[in-house]
């Protein structure tokens, strides 16, 4: 059976040969008579499981010794507490650039904590871009500055970094939706997350990258299923893991890898999201959303001329196998997402489907 072009926002597309050659662990890993879902965390199959998943991962981000890298559960949204609950101590403060949904959450959850400072936003255009650096005023001594390098409803991108943080804050960075998708200097965070299920895997798994001095500064005794620090020293396996969700990380990371690394990614999401741009750009019809500097590689946010006509070009879009393009619910019109392992033939299916159904409506 073929495989449709999904463009969902995620979970989102795995490397096919990723789903390959899981296929075949799920029934036997290593030789051992035992699928990769049936091992005990604590045996030498997970552990050869989660050393790979660890090197592999160091070896795509250029993640120096002086960063734990960790796997973790409750999603990016998990992170959005734990980061504040863990740094920002009674009293401090703590910047972040207010660029959409997942910035607002995770504002929301820090104000339980400390103080709240926003250093920029677009929330006046319904997030549609990315601030300028002469918007940005941080305050006078954030514990840390946080912000979302992709913004994954609105399809805005951070293209560069914001400014550098004031005093001895580091940067905290939600970069759940395009994590990996290029090529990334991580001695430039403290701390960074991403939920597996956009370009790393499954969902449920969350890769952190954090700074060792940065575990030292933690300000609260947490529960230990909490406390980075106890996961990094028993090495992100405090309880059961998710074993799967771990594995399939590490499989991803091998395959970009073999597909020649960060750069590679970044060549063919820039390529990709090019025609889909272009294609939008030639037409009158169709309205993109994010400012065209700020736009994302990752996902393409736009409307046509109606709510009635963006419905209908879902409805028909899903005949011709062209999936999960109906936008977020909190942005309407169509979003069509399109991670590392999305097709180049999908981005140009899309722009065809683009101009054929313009044709027709417009
Ligand atoms: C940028 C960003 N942050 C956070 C989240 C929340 O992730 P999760 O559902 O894994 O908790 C998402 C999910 O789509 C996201 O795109």
């Amino acid at each position: 059976m073929t495989r449709a072009f999904n463009f969902s926002a995620g979970p989102g597309v795995i490397p096919e040969p990723v789903l390959e050659r899981a296929r075949e662990d799920l029934w036997d890993i290593f030789g051992s008579g035992i699928g990769v879902l049936e091992h005990s965390h604590r045996g030498k199959e997970f552990d050869r499981i989660l050393a790979e998943a660890e090197a592999d991962c160091r070896a795509v981000g250029s993640i120096p010794d002086s960063y734990k890298v960790l796997f973790l559960q409750g999603g990016a949204t998990t992170q959005a507490y734990q980061v504040p609950m863990a740094f920002l101590p009674d009293g401090g403060t703590a910047d972040y650039f207010h660029t959409g949904k997942w910035a607002t959450e995770a504002m929301h959850e820090a104000r339980r904590y400390g103080t709240v400072h926003t250093a920029a936003g677009s929330e006046a255009t319904r997030f549609d871009r990315i601030p300028e650096d002469s918007e940005v005023r941080y305050s006078e001594r954030p514990v840390y500055v946080q912000y979302t390098s992709n913004n994954t409803l609105m399809g805005t991108q951070w293209h560069r970094l914001p400014p550098a943080p004031p005093g001895d804050a580091w940067f905290v960075c939600d970069a759940s939706s395009d994590i990996y998708s290029r090529p990334i200097d991580v001695t430039r965070f403290g701390f960074l997350y991403a939920g597996g299920q956009k370009n790393l895997g499954p969902a449920g798994t969350v890769l952190v990258l954090v700074r060792e001095d940065v575990l030292d500064r933690q300000v609260r005794e947490l529960p230990w299923m909490l406390d980075y620090r106890v996961q990094a020293q028993r090495e992100s396996r405090f309880n059961t893991p998710p074993t799967f969700g771990i594995y399939l990380m590490g499989q991803t990371f091998k395959w970009i890898l073999g597909e020649g690394g960060l750069e590679a990614m970044r060549s063919r999401n820039e390529a990709k999201s090019k025609i889909v741009y272009d294609a939008l750009d030639a037409s009158g019809f169709y309205r993109p959303h994010a400012r065209v500097e700020d736009r994302s590689h990752m996902n393409i946010t736009f409307f046509t001329p109606s709510p009635e006509l963006d419905a209908r070009f879902i409805e028909e879009a899903d005949e011709a196998g062209l999936k999960n393009l109906k936008g977020h619910r909190e942005v309407g019109g169509m979003r069509a997402s399109m991670y590392n392992a999305f097709p180049r033939a999908g981005a140009e299916a899309l722009a065809s489907f683009l101009a054929d159904f313009e044709s027709r409506h417009g």
